[in-house]
């Protein structure tokens, strides 16, 4: 998830859907905030962004939003945005505006990761109502669709549990 962060430039970096901070912690590692590089990170809950608050509350360059992606204004275009949503079990009311989101804080040329756990999705499938398969259909095909248009590389990540796929998208 943070292949693209990178110490020797000045990045912003937008991560969305940070949880405790897994990947945080690794995006404070990885990138060099000497060089002006600035981590805003937007979590819903307000338990878990307090969490984060905490955590890195002596990171310099950590900004935590305890916010709704959709709601999450900023005079900042990113260069790299890391997004952890659990898109396959989001409704699709909820997925394109975030997804359009998402597009709109990207600078030109910016990189995207995020990841799907696969095996979750096809173990699912099989117990949804006709009314959640169709909403699950409508999701799937936006993120599809978002895959089509800009994704160039992924990486299969097998030892994790359950095993995921990592998505790199180019915004261009
Ligand atoms: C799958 S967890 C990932 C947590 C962490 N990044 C990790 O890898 O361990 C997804 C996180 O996204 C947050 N989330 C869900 N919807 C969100 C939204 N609309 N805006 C911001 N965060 C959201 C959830 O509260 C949750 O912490």
């Amino acid at each position: 998830m943070t292949r693209f962060v990178c110490s020797e430039k000045k990045q912003h970096i937008l991560e969305v859907g940070a949880g405790a901070g897994a990947i945080t912690k690794h995006l404070v590692k990885k990138s060099n905030v000497s060089l002006g590089t600035y981590i805003d990170v937007v979590e819903i809950y307000p338990f878990l962004a307090k969490i984060l608050k905490r955590r890195f509350a002596d990171a310099p360059g950590v900004h935590i939003h305890g916010l709704d992606i959709l709601n999450f204004k900023s005079e900042h275009k990113y260069d790299l945005i890391i997004c952890s949503l659990p898109f396959n079990s989001m409704f699709p009311e909820i997925v394109e505006p975030i997804i359009q989101q998402l597009l709109a804080l990207a600078q030109p040329g910016a990189l995207m990761s995020f990841f799907e756990f696969k095996i979750l999705q096809s173990l699912g499938k099989p117990f949804l109502t006709k009314k959640q398969r169709e909403s699950y259909l409508r999701t799937r095909s936006l993120i599809d669709g978002l895959l089509a248009r800009y994704k160039f590389d992924e990486c299969a990540v097998k030892y994790n549990i359950p095993p995921a796929l990592v998505h790199y998208l180019r915004i261009n």
